[in-house]
Protein backbone atom coordinates (compact mmCIF):
# COMPACT_ATOMS: atom_id res chain seq x y z
CA UNK A 1 0.00 0.00 0.00
CA UNK A 2 1.29 3.52 -0.63
CA UNK A 3 2.12 5.38 2.91
CA UNK A 4 -0.26 8.31 3.60
CA UNK A 5 2.60 11.06 3.15
CA UNK A 6 3.61 9.69 -0.35
CA UNK A 7 -0.06 9.44 -2.00
CA UNK A 8 0.26 11.22 -5.40
CA UNK A 9 -2.31 14.03 -6.30
CA UNK A 10 -2.37 12.30 -9.67
CA UNK A 11 -1.11 9.76 -11.54
CA UNK A 12 -0.80 8.23 -15.26
CA UNK A 13 -2.18 5.34 -17.38
CA UNK A 14 -0.62 5.06 -20.50
CA UNK A 15 -2.59 2.57 -22.84
CA UNK A 16 -1.92 0.45 -25.97
CA UNK A 17 -4.68 1.39 -28.14
CA UNK A 18 -6.22 -0.18 -31.30
CA UNK A 19 -9.05 0.81 -33.17
CA UNK A 20 -9.78 -2.35 -34.75
CA UNK A 21 -8.60 -6.07 -35.92
CA UNK A 22 -5.46 -5.71 -37.64
CA UNK A 23 -5.38 -2.17 -37.11
CA UNK A 24 -1.89 0.03 -35.77
CA UNK A 25 -1.48 0.43 -32.41
CA UNK A 26 -0.72 3.39 -30.96
CA UNK A 27 -0.08 4.95 -27.35
CA UNK A 28 -2.45 7.30 -25.11
CA UNK A 29 -1.58 8.92 -22.02
CA UNK A 30 -4.58 9.68 -19.30
CA UNK A 31 -4.37 11.79 -16.19
CA UNK A 32 -6.53 11.00 -13.07
CA UNK A 33 -6.97 12.46 -9.83
CA UNK A 34 -5.20 9.47 -6.86
CA UNK A 35 -8.42 7.97 -5.24
CA UNK A 36 -7.38 5.41 -2.44
CA UNK A 37 -8.11 1.56 -3.10
CA UNK A 38 -8.73 1.49 -7.17
CA UNK A 39 -8.59 -1.30 -9.30
CA UNK A 40 -7.73 -0.81 -12.88
CA UNK A 41 -11.11 -1.90 -13.94
CA UNK A 42 -12.85 1.59 -12.32
CA UNK A 43 -10.01 3.26 -13.64
CA UNK A 44 -10.74 1.84 -17.05
CA UNK A 45 -14.33 3.52 -16.47
CA UNK A 46 -12.98 6.70 -15.20
CA UNK A 47 -10.74 7.03 -18.49
CA UNK A 48 -13.76 5.74 -20.58
CA UNK A 49 -16.04 8.15 -19.15
CA UNK A 50 -13.41 11.42 -19.49
CA UNK A 51 -12.03 9.94 -23.02
CA UNK A 52 -9.68 13.08 -23.19
CA UNK A 53 -5.85 12.31 -22.51
CA UNK A 54 -3.51 13.71 -20.55
CA UNK A 55 -2.74 17.11 -22.84
CA UNK A 56 -6.36 17.67 -22.93
CA UNK A 57 -7.27 15.91 -26.03
CA UNK A 58 -10.59 14.59 -27.18
CA UNK A 59 -10.48 10.93 -27.69
CA UNK A 60 -12.80 7.67 -27.79
CA UNK A 61 -13.45 5.95 -24.88
CA UNK A 62 -11.12 3.26 -24.08
CA UNK A 63 -12.74 -0.61 -24.91
CA UNK A 64 -11.82 -3.67 -22.30
CA UNK A 65 -13.45 -6.93 -21.58
CA UNK A 66 -14.86 -8.02 -18.05
CA UNK A 67 -17.31 -9.61 -16.65
CA UNK A 68 -17.03 -11.14 -12.74
CA UNK A 69 -15.30 -8.32 -11.39
CA UNK A 70 -13.99 -11.46 -9.15
CA UNK A 71 -11.27 -12.75 -11.14
CA UNK A 72 -13.14 -15.56 -12.01
CA UNK A 73 -14.35 -15.50 -15.42
CA UNK A 74 -11.02 -14.78 -16.89
CA UNK A 75 -12.37 -12.16 -19.22
CA UNK A 76 -10.20 -8.97 -18.05
CA UNK A 77 -7.06 -10.42 -18.46
CA UNK A 78 -4.20 -7.81 -19.99
CA UNK A 79 -0.73 -6.88 -19.63
CA UNK A 80 -0.17 -4.41 -16.87
CA UNK A 81 2.97 -2.99 -16.37
CA UNK A 82 4.77 -6.20 -18.66
CA UNK A 83 3.09 -8.53 -16.35
CA UNK A 84 -0.04 -10.78 -17.43
CA UNK A 85 -3.08 -10.62 -15.34
CA UNK A 86 -6.29 -10.15 -14.60
CA UNK A 87 -7.55 -5.93 -14.09
CA UNK A 88 -10.02 -6.54 -11.79
CA UNK A 89 -7.55 -7.87 -9.29
CA UNK A 90 -5.58 -5.60 -10.07
CA UNK A 91 -4.91 -2.90 -7.29
CA UNK A 92 -3.82 0.85 -8.04
CA UNK A 93 -2.43 1.52 -4.70
CA UNK A 94 0.05 -1.40 -5.50
CA UNK A 95 1.10 -0.64 -8.90
CA UNK A 96 1.61 3.09 -7.92
CA UNK A 97 4.89 1.65 -5.65
CA UNK A 98 7.23 1.66 -8.51
CA UNK A 99 6.15 5.07 -9.84
CA UNK A 100 3.46 7.19 -10.94
CA UNK A 101 2.40 5.56 -14.22
CA UNK A 102 0.46 2.51 -15.03
CA UNK A 103 0.87 0.87 -18.05
CA UNK A 104 -1.89 -1.37 -20.01
CA UNK A 105 -1.19 -3.64 -23.26
CA UNK A 106 -3.44 -6.08 -24.87
CA UNK A 107 -2.57 -9.56 -24.62
CA UNK A 108 -0.52 -10.34 -27.07
CA UNK A 109 -1.25 -13.50 -28.05
CA UNK A 110 -4.92 -12.90 -29.05
CA UNK A 111 -5.83 -11.33 -31.90
CA UNK A 112 -7.05 -7.75 -30.81
CA UNK A 113 -10.79 -6.43 -31.38
CA UNK A 114 -10.56 -3.22 -29.87
CA UNK A 115 -7.89 -1.55 -27.64
CA UNK A 116 -7.58 -4.20 -24.55
CA UNK A 117 -10.28 -6.45 -25.55
CA UNK A 118 -9.14 -9.49 -26.96
CA UNK A 119 -10.29 -12.31 -28.79
CA UNK A 120 -9.61 -15.43 -27.07
CA UNK A 121 -11.73 -17.76 -29.52
CA UNK A 122 -9.02 -20.24 -29.90
CA UNK A 123 -8.56 -21.54 -26.21
CA UNK A 124 -12.28 -22.18 -26.54
CA UNK A 125 -11.77 -24.07 -29.93
CA UNK A 126 -9.06 -25.77 -28.08
CA UNK A 127 -11.41 -27.37 -25.34
CA UNK A 128 -13.90 -28.48 -28.06
CA UNK A 129 -10.89 -29.90 -30.10
CA UNK A 130 -10.08 -32.34 -26.60
CA UNK A 131 -13.88 -32.99 -25.74
CA UNK A 132 -13.63 -30.80 -22.71
CA UNK A 133 -16.20 -32.09 -20.70
CA UNK A 134 -18.44 -35.31 -19.47
CA UNK A 135 -20.52 -36.85 -21.91
CA UNK A 136 -24.53 -37.34 -21.36
CA UNK A 137 -26.70 -38.96 -23.40
CA UNK A 138 -29.75 -37.26 -22.23
CA UNK A 139 -31.37 -35.45 -19.82
CA UNK A 140 -33.68 -37.96 -18.39
CA UNK A 141 -32.74 -38.87 -14.73
CA UNK A 142 -29.69 -41.24 -15.41
CA UNK A 143 -29.68 -42.56 -11.51
CA UNK A 144 -26.49 -41.73 -9.30
CA UNK A 145 -23.07 -41.77 -11.46
CA UNK A 146 -20.02 -43.49 -10.05
CA UNK A 147 -18.33 -42.04 -6.97
CA UNK A 148 -15.06 -40.35 -7.46
CA UNK A 149 -12.38 -41.59 -4.96
CA UNK A 150 -11.66 -38.62 -2.32
CA UNK A 151 -8.00 -38.86 -3.81
CA UNK A 152 -9.04 -37.82 -7.55
CA UNK A 153 -11.44 -35.33 -6.43
CA UNK A 154 -8.37 -33.11 -4.52
CA UNK A 155 -6.41 -34.14 -7.55
CA UNK A 156 -9.02 -32.53 -9.40
CA UNK A 157 -10.21 -29.69 -7.42
CA UNK A 158 -7.36 -27.25 -8.35
CA UNK A 159 -7.71 -28.30 -12.21
CA UNK A 160 -11.71 -27.68 -12.01
CA UNK A 161 -10.52 -23.83 -11.42
CA UNK A 162 -9.29 -22.72 -14.89
CA UNK A 163 -10.86 -19.92 -15.95
CA UNK A 164 -9.79 -19.73 -19.63
CA UNK A 165 -7.62 -16.15 -19.22
CA UNK A 166 -5.14 -16.82 -21.00
CA UNK A 167 -2.11 -16.04 -18.73
CA UNK A 168 -0.69 -19.28 -19.29
CA UNK A 169 -0.27 -19.13 -22.86
CA UNK A 170 0.65 -15.45 -23.04
CA UNK A 171 3.43 -16.46 -21.03
CA UNK A 172 4.53 -19.97 -23.24
CA UNK A 173 7.16 -19.58 -25.41
CA UNK A 174 5.64 -22.43 -28.08
CA UNK A 175 1.75 -20.50 -28.47
CA UNK A 176 2.17 -17.84 -31.13
CA UNK A 177 -0.66 -15.47 -32.18
CA UNK A 178 -2.76 -16.48 -34.93
CA UNK A 179 -4.87 -13.50 -36.88
CA UNK A 180 -6.73 -14.28 -39.24
CA UNK A 181 -8.87 -11.59 -40.86
CA UNK A 182 -12.26 -12.41 -43.11
CA UNK A 183 -11.84 -11.91 -46.54
CA UNK A 184 -13.95 -9.92 -48.75
CA UNK A 185 -16.68 -12.17 -49.84
CA UNK A 186 -15.96 -15.03 -48.01
CA UNK A 187 -19.32 -16.05 -45.76
CA UNK A 188 -18.82 -16.18 -41.83
CA UNK A 189 -19.33 -19.87 -41.82
CA UNK A 190 -16.15 -20.43 -44.50
CA UNK A 191 -14.21 -17.98 -42.45
CA UNK A 192 -15.25 -19.74 -38.98
CA UNK A 193 -13.93 -23.27 -40.40
CA UNK A 194 -10.67 -21.53 -42.32
CA UNK A 195 -10.13 -20.74 -38.63
CA UNK A 196 -10.70 -23.75 -36.54
CA UNK A 197 -9.03 -25.43 -38.98
CA UNK A 198 -5.61 -23.21 -38.67
CA UNK A 199 -6.17 -23.49 -34.99
CA UNK A 200 -6.47 -27.08 -34.85
CA UNK A 201 -3.05 -27.16 -36.29
CA UNK A 202 -1.71 -25.07 -33.98
CA UNK A 203 -0.54 -25.92 -30.24
CA UNK A 204 -3.77 -26.28 -27.87
CA UNK A 205 -1.57 -24.65 -24.94
CA UNK A 206 -1.14 -25.81 -21.20
CA UNK A 207 -4.67 -25.04 -20.16
CA UNK A 208 -6.49 -27.31 -22.61
CA UNK A 209 -3.91 -30.08 -21.87
CA UNK A 210 -4.90 -29.59 -18.32
CA UNK A 211 -8.76 -29.90 -18.93
CA UNK A 212 -7.81 -33.07 -20.58
CA UNK A 213 -6.48 -34.36 -16.95
CA UNK A 214 -9.32 -32.84 -15.15
CA UNK A 215 -12.11 -34.60 -16.89
CA UNK A 216 -10.36 -37.93 -17.50
CA UNK A 217 -10.04 -37.60 -13.58
CA UNK A 218 -14.05 -37.89 -13.68
CA UNK A 219 -15.24 -41.40 -13.14
CA UNK A 220 -18.43 -40.68 -15.72
CA UNK A 221 -15.60 -38.27 -18.10
CA UNK A 222 -13.16 -41.36 -18.38
CA UNK A 223 -15.32 -42.74 -20.83
CA UNK A 224 -14.11 -40.87 -24.21
CA UNK A 225 -10.63 -40.64 -21.74
CA UNK A 226 -8.65 -42.27 -25.41
CA UNK A 227 -10.70 -39.80 -27.68
CA UNK A 228 -9.28 -36.74 -25.14
CA UNK A 229 -5.87 -38.38 -25.71
CA UNK A 230 -5.61 -38.78 -29.02
CA UNK A 231 -6.86 -35.05 -29.39
CA UNK A 232 -3.29 -34.24 -27.69
CA UNK A 233 -1.45 -36.56 -29.78
CA UNK A 234 -2.65 -35.04 -32.77
CA UNK A 235 -0.88 -32.01 -34.92
CA UNK A 236 -0.35 -28.62 -32.53
CA UNK A 237 -0.65 -31.29 -29.55
CA UNK A 238 1.33 -32.34 -26.37
CA UNK A 239 4.66 -33.19 -28.12
CA UNK A 240 4.25 -29.17 -28.73
CA UNK A 241 5.58 -27.98 -25.20
CA UNK A 242 9.03 -27.72 -24.95
CA UNK A 243 8.89 -28.00 -21.28
CA UNK A 244 9.62 -24.30 -20.30
CA UNK A 245 7.05 -23.86 -17.25
CA UNK A 246 6.79 -20.35 -17.94
CA UNK A 247 3.16 -21.30 -18.24
CA UNK A 248 2.85 -22.41 -14.58
CA UNK A 249 4.47 -19.45 -12.98
CA UNK A 250 2.21 -17.04 -14.35
CA UNK A 251 -1.23 -18.92 -13.62
CA UNK A 252 -3.42 -16.80 -11.09
CA UNK A 253 -5.40 -19.88 -10.01
CA UNK A 254 -2.00 -21.59 -9.20
CA UNK A 255 -2.67 -24.48 -11.31
CA UNK A 256 -0.21 -27.35 -11.17
CA UNK A 257 -0.14 -27.10 -14.97
CA UNK A 258 3.15 -28.50 -15.31
CA UNK A 259 2.47 -31.99 -13.42
CA UNK A 260 -0.69 -31.70 -15.84
CA UNK A 261 1.28 -31.72 -18.69
CA UNK A 262 3.67 -34.46 -17.56
CA UNK A 263 0.84 -36.72 -16.04
CA UNK A 264 -0.99 -36.45 -19.67
CA UNK A 265 2.58 -36.45 -21.75
CA UNK A 266 2.55 -40.65 -20.04
CA UNK A 267 -1.05 -40.89 -20.55
CA UNK A 268 -0.76 -40.16 -24.13
CA UNK A 269 2.89 -42.62 -24.57
CA UNK A 270 0.68 -45.20 -23.39
CA UNK A 271 -2.63 -44.87 -25.10
CA UNK A 272 -1.02 -44.77 -28.56
CA UNK A 273 1.02 -48.09 -27.16
CA UNK A 274 -2.25 -50.09 -25.89
CA UNK A 275 -3.94 -48.92 -29.70
CA UNK A 276 -0.76 -50.10 -31.69
CA UNK A 277 -0.67 -53.44 -29.68
CA UNK A 278 -4.77 -53.75 -29.97
CA UNK A 279 -4.34 -53.24 -33.58
CA UNK A 280 -1.52 -55.74 -33.80
CA UNK A 281 -3.95 -58.05 -31.50
CA UNK A 282 -6.74 -57.52 -34.35
CA UNK A 283 -4.48 -58.14 -37.37
CA UNK A 284 -3.50 -61.47 -36.27
CA UNK A 285 -6.93 -62.94 -35.61
S1 LIG B 1 -4.52 -22.61 -16.59
FE1 LIG B 1 -4.38 -20.80 -15.27
S2 LIG B 1 -3.44 -19.24 -16.56
FE2 LIG B 1 -4.15 -20.85 -17.92
S3 LIG B 1 -6.15 -20.22 -18.59
FE3 LIG B 1 -6.46 -21.55 -16.79
S4 LIG B 1 -6.51 -20.13 -15.06
FE4 LIG B 1 -5.65 -19.00 -16.76
S1 LIG C 1 5.65 -25.95 -20.07
FE1 LIG C 1 4.89 -26.22 -22.15
S2 LIG C 1 2.90 -25.26 -22.12
FE2 LIG C 1 4.02 -24.50 -20.31
S3 LIG C 1 4.99 -22.60 -21.00
FE3 LIG C 1 6.42 -24.26 -21.32
S4 LIG C 1 6.14 -24.87 -23.44
FE4 LIG C 1 4.33 -23.70 -22.84
S1 LIG D 1 -13.77 -9.54 -14.62
FE1 LIG D 1 -13.80 -11.72 -14.39
S2 LIG D 1 -11.76 -12.16 -13.92
FE2 LIG D 1 -11.75 -10.00 -13.98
Amino acid sequence: MIAHANKPKTFFVKILRQDGPGKPSYWERFELDYEPELNVISVLQKIAAKAKTANGQKTTPVCWDCGCLEEVCGACTMVINCKVRQSCSALVDKLLEDGREIELRPMTKFPVVRDLFVDRSRMFNALKKVKAWIPVDGYYDLGPGPKQSRDAQEMAYPLSECMTCGCCVEACPQYSKIELLQHSGESKDAYEARKTEVFNRNFVGPAAISQVALFNLNPTGKMIASERLDALTEEGGIQVCGNAQNCVAVCPKKIPLTMSIARMGRETTFNTLRKWFDRRGDSKH
